[in-house]
């Protein structure tokens, strides 16, 4: 795991460097798009690059990582449609090219396999955006979720739901309860992982996924036995890590030949 300090511009960078770096190899990619504020200035750096310098997403493939159960096909916060706004309708993605799991289907299980299914038959998801809860979640990966788990439906925890009426006009209510996700072990598929988070708000969730012990109570803390995350964080985020000069003077003396 690796662990990088730096402020926002340096964090966007390399987070749309990784994505880019990929997109440029020439090889048919799949991206694994998170929602939440976290990725947001990465997604506008992406479309800023795909603007102005050519950065195409045309072979690429993208893969959602949650949704609500429920919110009715219309609504802005749908995963899908803030998806649509943030990244995939801003870039040159094919039509059909970016996928959700959908959160109105009649047969939910059948959605969820139908949905492993197809990031299956994609051949996998390369680089996988994430941000985390303040609670540990990622994904929508709530604590007690098995490691093993993969995509299905979750009951939101009120912390979630509190952390995210934000988006609802403040109002609690309107937050659906239940959603569905990638699992755990659908995430820890992914070739490369990619966290992001900022503020303080994040700082124990962080301390945590980096420091502490692997634990369904803290169910970010899975990514420790990944062989290849990087942990995007800004000085707040990273200010309960105990090891945060380390990571610091690692990251100073990384050699320019190793990348993300
Ligand atoms: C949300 C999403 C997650 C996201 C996390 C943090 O509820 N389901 O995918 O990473 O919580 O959100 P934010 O980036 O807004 O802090």
């Amino acid at each position: 795991m690796e662990v990088v300090i730096a402020s926002t511009d340096v964090l966007t960078g390399l987070a749309a460097g990784a994505v880019e770096a990929l997109l440029r190899s020439g090889r048919p990619v799949v991206l694994g798009l998170a929602t939440g504020s976290s990725p947001l200035a990465v997604y506008d750096e992406l479309a800023r690059r795909h603007r102005e310098e050519g950065l195409s997403f045309a072979a690429a493939r993208g893969f959602t990582l949650d949704e609500y159960v429920g919110l009715p096909a219309d609504h802005p916060e749908r995963y899908r449609t803030v998806i649509e706004k943030e990244i995939a309708g801003r870039v040159d993605f094919q039509p059909g090219a970016v996928r959700g799991p959908d959160g109105l289907a009649a047969d939910i299980p059948a959605e969820c396999s139908s949905y492993e299914e197809a990031i299956r038959h994609s051949g996998g998801i390369d680089l996988q955006i994430l941000g985390i809860g303040t609670d540990g979640h990622i994904g929508f990966n709530e604590p007690g979720s098995s490691f093993a788990s993969r995509t299905r439906i979750k009951t939101l925890t009120e912390q979630t739901r509190r952390d995210n009426a934000r988006f609802f006009d403040g109002d609690l209510e309107s937050v659906p309860r239940h959603c569905l996700t990638q699992g755990l072990g659908t995430i820890m598929d992914a070739r490369h992982v990619v966290l992001l988070a900022s503020g303080t708000a994040k700082a124990e969730a962080v301390h945590h996924l980096v420091e502490g012990p692997v634990s369904a109570l803290w169910p970010g803390t899975i990514l420790q036995h990944h062989p290849h995350v990087t942990v995007l964080v800004d000085p707040a985020a990273a200010s309960r890590l105990q090891l945060a000069d380390y990571y610091r003077e690692t990251y100073a003396a990384k050699p320019a030949w190793q990348g993300l």
